[in-house]
């Protein structure tokens, strides 16, 4: 019987633990009490990975955390092998120059207090701003130099985390949230994941603690203090409310009893047994509670095809969480601790300029700046009273470098955050999309196009046009123009 849990190795060589512990929980506790002591905070992870707990998780903004794991990391007698600390970057998007990217890099190097950080995770706000490319290609500069031991991304979707292994990024991990409440996962990332080998991190997967005995036949709970429940309480919600959810805790708890298992442990095994998932990320409230014990438990039954079906027919009665991993960042409904990031997403600057084009002022033009507008004469998209338009768009990223060279499906979801950019930047976005035309090099490639513009334009809609080009300029598989309308009604 295992008395620790079990490992995985990751691409790149990695080992860790199947149950990682996850340090976001540290900022909340510190929210109201203040930095919790980093001696006996880093005594506590001690513990932890003495049980065999020995992968931590966290990020620039998990208050102390980082600072508490490398006091942990400090005590490993020499000679040792020492835990796994993986933390993450989430930069404001704004330019990733060398310096910029450095920077963060070496923040997380020097408050973990090591020479290389065994793996580096990536968060990015918006894809409408391009420079997410640059950060991750600059911090795999650092990663060849030695200074990351192995890159992943956090709340990337199947597509872009598609379009960057197609441009070279050599990702091992995406970090998102999958549990029987949001199975998001489990679609187009998994597929992707067994075509390339990139490893997932499952964390929500107890939905902050709801995934457990103490909510079953619980009412429905008012005024949730700390974040990771107020999180997945808007998850609850979405996926069919209080109702729906004791469904499946329901399932889950006749389950359980009958492994003599918790309910949580149902919860992290049918996450766990998923091909794709490395490992689930288990939040830990330092000085509350630990659940070590309890969640060993985990590696100690399997799930047989009775329990699946009973969960199966309790996710047919909730409603599925929309769209893509990650998307919850980025767009409505936003499922995150704090609500709403509309407003911090709009603060988010463009990488277009605007300005009145000079021969009719009241039209207003966007323009990416490129040498070839006022060369050639044109703007990248331009708006008419309500209606906007834009230029045949082609993977070009920064002035000339074509992106996900061969890659035709990887090119079109970088070209359509392009024009997402610039109808953002005439106030119009891609609901107001009336007309698409895809100009296609090679007709073999209708297929991973088709599916780009669909996964986009799927509930919009708009006319289409697909036309085989004999060539485009350059190593350019894919060009699209856009025409957009915006209602007036809504802009009165
Ligand atoms: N990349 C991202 O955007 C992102 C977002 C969120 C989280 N994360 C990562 O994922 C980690 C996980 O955090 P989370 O917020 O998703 O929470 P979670 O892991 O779903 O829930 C953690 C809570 O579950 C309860 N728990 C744990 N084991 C249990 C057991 N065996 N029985 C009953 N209850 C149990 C504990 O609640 P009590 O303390 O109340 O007992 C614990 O605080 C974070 O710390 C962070 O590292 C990443």
């Amino acid at each position: 019987m295992l008395n620790i849990p079990e490992r995985t190795r990751l691409t790149g060589g990695l080992d860790i633990s199947r149950l990682i512990c996850g340090l976001w929980q540290v900022a909340d506790i510190e929210k109201d009490d203040g930095p919790l002591n980093l001696d006996s905070a880093a005594d506590m992870l001690e513990a932890y990975a003495a049980a065999g707990f020995d992968t931590f998780d966290m990020a620039d903004h998990y208050g102390s955390a980082e600072l508490i794991t490398g006091r942990m990391l400090s005590h490993v007698p020499q000679g040792a092998v020492p835990p796994v600390a993986m933390t993450k970057w989430c930069p404001e998007p704004g330019p990733m120059t060398a310096q910029v990217v450095r920077r963060g890099v070496q923040e997380r190097l020097d408050r973990l207090g090591v020479e290389q950080i065994d793996l580096l995770q990536f968060h990015w706000w918006t894809f409408e701003h391009p420079a997410w490319l640059d950060a991750l290609h600059e911090m795999n500069r650092l990663h060849e130099e030695g200074l990351i031991g192995a890159l992943g991304v956090t709340n990337f979707d199947a597509a872009h985390l598609a379009l960057a292994l197609a441009d070279g990024v050599p990702l091992v991990s995406n970090q998102v949230s999958f549990s029987l409440v949001d199975r998001r996962a489990a679609g187009a990332l998994s597929e992707l994941c067994a075509r390339t080998g990139v490893k997932l991190f499952a964390y929500g997967t107890l939905c902050g603690g709801f995934l457990s005995e103490r909510w079953l036949g619980q009412p429905e709970p008012e005024n949730i203090a700390d974040w990771s429940r107020s999180k997945y309480k808007r998850f609850i919600d979405i996926a069919g409310g209080w109702g729906a959810f004791q469904g499946i805790l329901s399932a889950a708890s006749g389950i359980a009893k009958k492994h003599g298992v918790s309910l949580s442990n149902v919860a992290s095994r049918w996450v766990l047994e998923h091909d794709a998932v490395a490992a689930t990320i288990i939040g830990a409230r330092l000085t509350e509670s630990e659940h070590r014990d309890d969640n060993l438990n985990v590696f100690r039954f399997t799930l047989d095809d009775a329990d699946r079906a009973a969960l199966d027919a309790a996710f047919g009665q909730t409603d599925p969480i929309p769209g893509d991993c990650g998307d919850e960042y980025r767009r409505p409904p936003y499922l995150t601790a704090s609500g709403d990031l509309s407003h911090h997403l709009s603060a988010v600057p463009s990488a277009l300029t605007t300005s009145p084009a000079p021969a009719r002022p009241a039209r207003q033009r966007a323009s990416s700046g490129s040498v070839w507008e006022p060369l050639a004469g044109y703007s990248r998209a331009i708006r008419v009273g309500n209606r906007i338009l834009v230029s045949g768009t082609t993977a070009t990223h920064g002035a000339d470098r074509c992106v996900a060279l061969g890659d035709a499906g990887a090119q079109t979801t970088y070209i359509l955050d392009k024009i997402a950019a610039s109808l953002t930047a005439l106030g119009a976005e891609m609901e107001d999309v009336v007309r698409t035309r895809v100009y296609l090099r090679d007709v073999t490639q209708w297929e991973p196009v088709s599916r780009a513009h669909g996964r986009v334009f799927g509930d919009v809609l708009p006319a289409n046009t697909l036309i085989q080009a004999g060539a485009l300029v350059g190593d350019y598989l894919v060009e699209i123009e856009a025409e957009a309308e915006v209602d007036p009604s809504l802009t009165a």
